[in-house]
């Protein structure tokens, strides 16, 4: 007998949902998914080949029967700044006693990352790094973003990079690279000195060797400007990637609006978004990434989540994990507080933190939602509607998680 095929499967549940519509889903659309009551899931070679009401499934197919669970598409997290190595806890105690982020931002916050970074020797933050991709299987994320942003020169960011494409290679879930080519400005160099290195040396430099799928820039009063946005925005186009922007995270400063009319594939953050940047979301190409476990942390302004979809925009939902400002790395986390604090309710959320946040890292042809002829990224949750993910917060709803048909997590 041949062995059966681990990278196929079928599972029955009380509930399968899954976003519906063609991304990135907008607006209204969002709280609209595919919901099935008795449905199953079945996968052949990693592809998902049925998705339906149970009694559809093929006679030959017998599913296995997961009572009272609901199956969902797994989470997508396209926003996290691993890899990184080292904590900052004592800063998050720090802020609660009163210093604020950007004070910490003189001598520690980005800077302490960067020389922890430095400080690492290869080995060691993959060694850091490597148990926070099964914790992350645990929560259900079955594919994410890596950054850099922690190097701050120009060897040290592609070696961060190197170090990401090494984890995408050895961890089971499917990571795109961002290259954060403008994170800080670098200690002893002019803002416009670093800038122009990183658009005419890092990002050439980046996209010849194939280590970065995208290019990310934190425009702040702290950081960089909308110059430097357009400046990052060109170098980005002419490397044929795509441009994320650090936007109105700790303040307003138009960035919302100006990604958008570059082009941004999606402007992140959003707690002092502007009015015109609402609009301009609403009616453009950029998805709006909100990122709600950051924003509880920093004790931040909660951004419009409600003008924002009443708007038509493109919501996606997703974790910011970094040791400074959001050291969670649970999608049902960030699920639960986009619901509780932003106040989107638990479908839209379910939609913005798989199928959206797929768009967002350019897979959603490949993964994000249930539908066959996609990868068989799946997780099965405890509850027997997606709603008891936000509605038990500090709960790990997942039950289990599969990544291409196979099995990375079973509790
Ligand atoms: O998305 N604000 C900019 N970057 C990160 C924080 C980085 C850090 O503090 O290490 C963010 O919040
Ligand atoms: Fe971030």
């Amino acid at each position: 007998m041949p062995d059966r095929d681990p990278a196929a499967g079928a599972l029955l549940a009380r509930t399968v949902v899954t976003p519906r519509g063609r991304p990135p889903v907008r607006g209204s659309d969002l709280g609209r998914p595919v919901v099935i009551e008795g449905g199953a899931v079945a996968w052949q070679d990693g592809v998902i080949s049925y998705v339906g009401p149970a009694d559809g499934l093929p006679d030959d197919v017998r599913p296995e029967v997961l009572e009272g669970c609901t199956i969902a598409p797994g989470f997508v997290d396209c926003h996290t700044h691993v890899p990184f190595v080292g904590w900052r806890a004592d800063e998050f105690e720090a802020r609660l006693a009163g210093t604020s982020y950007r004070d910490l931002h003189g001598g520690g916050g980005i800077f302490r990352s960067s020389r922890l970074l430095a400080e690492a020797s290869d080995d060691e933050v993959i060694d850091f790094c490597r148990p926070l991709f099964a914790e992350m299987a645990a929560h259900g994320t079955t594919a994410l973003e890596l950054k850099t942003g922690y190097g701050l020169s120009l060897e040290s960011e592609l070696r961060q990079a190197r170090l990401a494409r090494r984890l995408a290679e050895e961890v089971p879930q499917r990571c795109v690279v961002t290259l954060l080519a403008c994170h800080a400005v670098p200690r002893d160099v002019e803002r416009a000195d670093w800038v122009r290195t990183a658009c005419t040396q890092l990002i050439p430099a980046a996209a010849a060797e194939g280590l970065a799928d995208a290019v990310d820039i934190y425009v702040e009063d702290i950081a960089f400007t909308l110059e430097d946005l357009a400046a990052v925005a060109k170098a980005a186009a002419a490397a044929g990637l795509p441009l994320r922007c650090h936007a109105d995270q700790l303040g307003a400063s138009s960035a919302a609006e100006a990604a958008d009319a570059l082009g941004a594939r999606s402007a992140d953050h959003l707690n002092h978004v502007s009015v015109e940047g609402i609009a301009a979301l609403g009616r453009g190409g950029t998805a709006a990434v909100l990122l709600p476990t950051s924003t509880f942390s920093l004790r931040a302004p909660v951004p419009p989540a409600r003008a924002l979809v009443d708007a038509g925009a493109a919501l996606a939902v997703s974790t910011d994990f970094n040791p400074g400002t959001s050291a969670s790395l649970s999608m049902p986390e960030a699920v639960t507080m986009a619901c509780i604090v932003y106040g989107l309710t638990p479908h839209e959320a379910l939609t913005a933190s798989t199928l959206n946040a797929a768009w967002v890292l350019g897979m959603s042809d490949e993964l994000g939602s249930l539908e066959v002829g996609k990868r068989a990224d799946i997780v099965v949750l405890d509850g027997d509607a997606f709603r008891q993910v936000p509605y038990r917060p500090g709960h790990d709803p997942v039950v289990r998680t599969y990544v291409g048909g196979r099995s990375i997590w079973q509790r």
